[in-house]
């Protein structure tokens, strides 16, 4: 299984001061050269983390896939037809929300996301539909043309090592299955941690895990002792 790293709060970091630290592009590097097969940034209609700046920086630089996580918007298809990233991953997006809260209707809205999606697929995106682990879903995905599903793992994140664990992990595994049978690659990602990922390893059929805040969060401490280190060697 291949693990693809969301930097989005490298970018809330830096933006915080309004600087340039912490570089989001460094961060991406630095992910790539320690195993991340592919970097997600997701570029908010409020522009609140990645820029669109950083966006065109991450296409210039990286050496593996940038997915270019985004609304179903006209602005944004726009975006991605120019830069043209590896993989779009389609979200619904509210500007009240602190993160993505859940999966995209797809099934809602078969007919519009299936014209969304024509001229990316016609470029040679790959797109990418996060959904819920519901049947239907899955099934409205196979229809529009995308490629790839992202399962959204937050309801098993929240389950986990409750009572509800084992429901949110089956409805994973069947809507893994189901969307491989139907020929889409899947994807998992969202609440995903040092804790609970172990788990995806049993999910049949799943391709990439897209992580972000815990392994942002982690690195926060795995980093934390060096930094003051360095600069305690210099104020000495
Ligand atoms: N996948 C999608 C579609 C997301 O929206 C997010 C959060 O931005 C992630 C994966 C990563 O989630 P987390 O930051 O909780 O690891």
């Amino acid at each position: 299984m291949l693990l693809g790293v969301n930097i989005d709060h490298i970018a809330t970091l830096r933006n915080a001061r309004g600087g340039f630290e912490p570089d989001p592009i460094l961060a991406a590097e630095v992910c790539e050269e320690n195993g991340a097969t592919s970097i997600t940034a997701h570029l908010r209609e409020d522009r609140r983390h990645m820029k669109d700046s950083d966006i065109k920086a991450l296409m210039k630089v990286l050496k593996t896939n940038l997915n270019l996580e985004m609304a179903v918007t006209d602005e944004m298809q726009k975006i991605a037809l120019e830069i043209k990233p590896h993989s779009v991953c389609l979200v619904p997006e509210k500007r009240q929300e602190v993160t993505t809260e859940g999966g995209l209707d797809v099934a809602g809205q078969l007919l519009r996301i299936t014209n969304f999606i024509q001229p990316l697929v016609e470029t040679g995106i790959y797109v990418s539909l996060f959904v819920d682990p519901v049947e239907e879903q899955i099934r409205a995905a196979a229809n529009t043309g995308a490629q790839f599903v992202e399962l959204h793992t937050g309801q098993y994140s929240i389950a986990f090592g409750t009572s509800e664990e084992q429901n949110t992990f089956n409805a994973l595994s069947e809507a893994s299955r189901l969307a491989h049978a139907l020929g889409l690659k899947v994807n998992a990602g969202h609440g995903l941690n040092y804790q609970n990922v172990h788990r995806m390893r049993q999910i049949p059929d799943l391709y990439e895990l897209n992580i972000g805040h815990s392994i942002i969060s982690r690195a926060v401490f795995t980093g934390l002792a060096q930094a003051v280190k360095e600069m305690k060697e210099l104020v000495k």
